[in-house]
């Protein structure tokens, strides 16, 4: 059984859905934790199935490298096979990631490489695209610039605000990100496969 944790920064949409899902016996991982930079509404999804959470405020810490060293250190105790962050509005500091990778993945709501950063909804928007989408990544030490885990587009339509544009890209970030952990817990997904792939080697 794949262990799990899952960081958050907001209303947690995301990881109810894997809640909802990983309750179920025949799913094939489970979520030992939440944790989040921030009190967040996420939180009480959580709650809700009686998961731990850990809270390391970033307002507390004087820079990311401290804050980064205490998630660190708290994600430690919890020893999960895989870390998701799941609208976690907050760059890690690259000791966490470089700890992590690549048991470590972002999702994001956008076709990354295209609209990369925190604002990808209203980037696309802004942009003025037909179409933009979703993404599942392992976590890099650049901004969502990790290799690509599963991505699928999402079209804009006419009169879409960035309400109403995120509201249909979320039900498809949460299938990827549902089938990415089902893959990596089965093992027919290989992190360090894809995360080597993409690794220039010495000799390239
Ligand atoms: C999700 O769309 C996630 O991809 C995005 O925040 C939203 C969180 O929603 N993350 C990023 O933009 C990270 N760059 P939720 O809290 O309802 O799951």
């Amino acid at each position: 059984m794949l262990t799990v944790a899952v960081l958050i920064s907001g209303a947690g949409s995301n990881l109810r859905a894997l809640l909802d899902t990983t309750a179920d016996d025949d799913f094939p991982a489970r979520v030992i934790v939440v944790g989040g930079d921030r009190e967040a509404d996420g939180f009480q999804h959580a709650e809700d199935f009686n998961i731990p959470t850990m809270l390391v405020p970033w307002r507390e810490y004087d820079s990311r490298e401290e804050w980064g060293a205490e998630l660190g250190e708290q994600l430690a105790v919890w020893r999960p096979d895989l870390v998701v962050l799941s609208g976690l509005m907050r760059l890690l500091p690259a000791p966490l990631v470089d700890a992590w990778s690549p048991r470590i993945i972002n999702t994001h709501p956008a076709y990354l490489p295209e609209f990369p950063g925190a604002h990808g909804v209203r980037d696309a928007l802004a942009a003025g695209v037909a179409q933009t989408g979703a993404s599942v990544i392992i976590v890099d030490n650049g901004v969502d610039s990790g290799p690509i885990l599963a991505q699928e587009r999402v079209p804009v339509l006419p009169g879409d605000d960035e309400h109403s544009l995120h509201d249909r890209i979320k039900p498809v970030e949460r299938r990827l990100l549902i089938d990415v952990v089902r893959r990596i817990a089965t093992g027919e997904l290989d992190l360090a496969a894809v995360r080597d792939a993409r690794t220039p080697r010495p000799t390239d």
